[in-house]
């Protein structure tokens, strides 16, 4: 296996991260370096070469969304380049795991991705609760601009970019894209439709490109390294490291960088150390809160993109919750489906109303009071809430882990609703 793992080269877990100077001595900065004497277009091109997807959940390839931008001097100006850093999805903690520890590797990053589409502003759109991560970034961000690496003429080149931290009041729904454009220019959080895409008219109608912060930390490893040296990294087709992360009763739960494409029992049984004494595992949800359950006979499938597709989930996050046989489904998706009825944006009938009433017979089939029909009810929800039947994404990934546990596990709903109560408690 590729033993390289540059995102988290640089991080020493339960240290502080580098300081600019030592992460110049590292080799930081240099691809920005590099990049200001490649012409825009060349560093979209190698980004492209390279076939990174966005590692923000849904996988759009990075080269192709920055290649809507508007370019030349007829542009409508300012452009903005945005980084979301609004993770909020339970059983995600990736990003705040590379803000925390290298704020540096995010920060070159950001500047060549703006660069990159020549915007003239750029915004790290930072969740409320991330205080150390902030924290950080704030003198980094110092540090760059004491250095020339952010500001007016960045080391001579002509290019000039200011950046800022947007620290957000902290919703879900701040964390899609085009919702975070609301949020920054101070209007509800509600997702826009669209067209137009934010490429052409986004943040004050203007051009706006957002990427999530490990697919903005891949850059500059990219414009060093190149495009075929990212595709060596991976195990797969689709290239690169990723930052995978398990959580549940595992004896070493945590966040590693590995190749893409490394299988899911590969990262809980060696990785994660195995599960618990006197637990087994049932099932996992693979890519964060949204996505559908797996269970045994996938253990085999590669993280990635394609491969977590064709087993019906999705990559998401990267970051696993798992099942394990004393754990009960209907309680575990219960307490999912609380956190997305709390985080609806209410914008859109079907999502505000139905999250909540799933919720609402989930509890009461969880605490024995479940009757005929219920499970029924459940899965007309989940078709009603399904892909296209509203105004964002939201809605069909808030349904993804109960619609998944009713088919996978769905003798436990039949049971709580038999015996009226919970044998798991
Ligand atoms: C409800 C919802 C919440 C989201 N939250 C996040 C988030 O916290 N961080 C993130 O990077 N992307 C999040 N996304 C995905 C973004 O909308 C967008 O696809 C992503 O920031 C694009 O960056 P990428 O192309 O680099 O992946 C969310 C999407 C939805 C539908
Ligand atoms: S699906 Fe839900 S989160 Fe998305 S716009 Fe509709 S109400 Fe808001």
């Amino acid at each position: 296996m590729n033993p390289e793992r540059p995102l988290t080269k640089n991080i020493q877990p339960g240290g502080g991260p580098l300081a600019i100077d030592e992460y110049e001595k590292r080799g930081g900065y240099e691809a920005l370096r590099k990049a200001l004497k490649m012409s825009p277009q060349q560093v979209q091109e190698e980004i492209k070469a390279s076939n990174l997807r966005g590692r923000g959940g849904a996988g759009f390839p990075t080269g192709a969304k920055w290649g809507f931008v508007p370019m030349g001097d007829d542009a409508p100006r300012p452009k903005y380049f945005l980084v979301n850093a609004d993770e909020m999805e339970p059983g995600a903690f990736k990003d705040r795991f590379l803000l925390e520890g290298d704020p540096h590797q995010m920060l070159e990053g950001a500047i060549i991705c703006a660069y990159a589409i020549q915007a003239d502003i750029a915004y790290i759109f930072l969740r409320w609760a991330y205080k150390l991560a902030g924290k950080r970034l704030r003198r980094a961000i110092a540090e760059a601009y004491e250095k020339k690496y952010l500001g007016k003429n960045i080391l001579g080149s002509g290019y000039s970019l200011e950046l800022d931290l947007h620290v957000s009041a902290g919703r879900y729904i701040c964390g899609e894209e085009t919702a975070l454009l609301n949020a920054m220019e101070g209007r509800r959080p509600v997702p826009r439709s669209k067209p137009p895409f934010p490429q052409v008219s986004g943040l004050w109608g203007r051009p706006a490109v957002v990427n999530s912060v490990e697919t903005v930390c891949n850059i500059p490893h990219i414009i060093k390294n190149g495009a075929d040296w990212f595709k060596g990294l991976s195990l797969s087709n689709d290239c690169g490291t990723k930052l995978y992360g398990v959580s549940g009763r595992v004896k070493k739960p945590g966040v590693w960088e590995l190749p893409m494409g490394v299988t899911i029992r590969e990262l809980i049984e060696e990785h994660a150390g195995g599960m618990q004494e006197g637990h087994s595992f049932r099932g996992v949800i693979p890519g964060g809160a949204s996505t559908d359950f797996l269970v045994k006979e996938h253990l085999d499938v590669k993280m990635d993109f394609d491969s977590v597709q064709k087993a019906g989930s999705r990559l998401g996050t990267g970051t696993m919750i798992i099942l394990d046989d004393k754990t009960c489904p209907v309680g575990m998706v219960h307490n999912l489906e609380k956190f997305f009825a709390r985080e609806s944006c209410g914008w859109c009938t079907p999502c505000r109303e139905g999250i909540p009433w799933i919720k609402k017979v989930l509890e009461a089939i969880e605490n024995g009071h479940g009757e005929t029909g219920d499970i029924e009810l459940l899965e007309h929800h989940c078709r009603l809430l399904g892909p296209g039947n509203t105004f964002c994404a939201f809605a069909p990934g808030a349904v993804e882990p109960l619609q998944s546990a009713l088919k996978f596990f769905r003798e436990d709903f039949e049971r709580h609703i038999r015996e009226k109560r919970c044998s798991y408690r």
